[in-house]
């Protein structure tokens, strides 16, 4: 399963991604206005590109449809790698389907219901993006909808990939992949999180503390 670090802090895209530990970005505009205001968020988005190889995702912020595509074809201009976001409502389907027509590719984002994401392939997404957090916030099943989701895209023989997002534990994370999600979009913190464990710790600590002695031992000859 592909990671997508989900955030738009400069540093730790180039912490995870020198790690090997990414195979791209995505944004929003929350996680973009989290980051320095100074710089053109245009200006931000090209460092993230410089600063990852693989896709990144760049959402636009227009919610009529004339609009999305405008600023999608805007985004597509930003770097090769942008795959522009497009809020799945009424109008970001038809304009989805224009910049698909045209080469641009488009992650079809805030999705929630297996319905919404077929609706999203059909319009010509590269993408479609179901937030697994945002539903257990109200009580649903987040990697329900990914597996539901997974099992209609085979059944149709469906390119369009599933990029699980609001991924917000390690289990989130091991549920959607088991659910056959193609890439999650997962926090820095959530991916910090899935590197460690308290018994690799003491593990390591248990081996040095062993070698340590058998140093000291061929050291004092015996
Ligand atoms: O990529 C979408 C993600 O940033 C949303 O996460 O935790 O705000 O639901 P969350």
């Amino acid at each position: 399963m592909k990671i997508f670090l989900d955030t738009a802090s400069l540093p730790e895209i180039v912490w995870a991604a020198g790690a090997g530990l990414i195979d791209g970005v995505t944004t929003n505009p929350s996680l973009l206005a989290q980051e320095d205001s100074e710089t053109d968020p245009r200006d931000h988005l090209t460092e993230i590109a410089r600063s990852v190889s693989g896709p990144v995702g760049a959402e636009v912020v227009a919610v009529d449809a004339e609009g999305m595509y405008r600023e999608g074809r805007d985004l597509a201009k930003v770097a090769d790698s942008i795959i522009v976001m497009v809020p799945m409502l009424e109008d970001g389907i038809v304009a989805t389907r224009r910049l698909t027509s045209e080469g641009i590719r488009v992650c079809t984002t805030l999705v929630f219901t297996p319905a919404q994401a077929l609706l999203a392939a059909k319009s010509g997404a590269r993408y479609v993006s179901p937030f697994v957090g945002r539903l257990e916030d109200i009580g649903q099943d987040g990697v329900s909808v990914v597996a539901q989701t997974r099992e209609i895209f085979m059944h149709y023989g469906l390119e369009c990939e599933l990029l699980a997002a609001s991924v917000r534990t390690p289990l989130h994370f091991i549920g959607c992949a088991r659910a056959g999600a193609d890439a999650a979009a997962v926090p820095p913190a959530v991916l910090r999180n899935m590197l460690i464990h308290p018994l690799t710790d003491r593990g390591v600590d248990q081996f040095l503390h062993d070698w340590s002695k058998r140093i000291a031992r061929s050291r004092a000859g015996v």
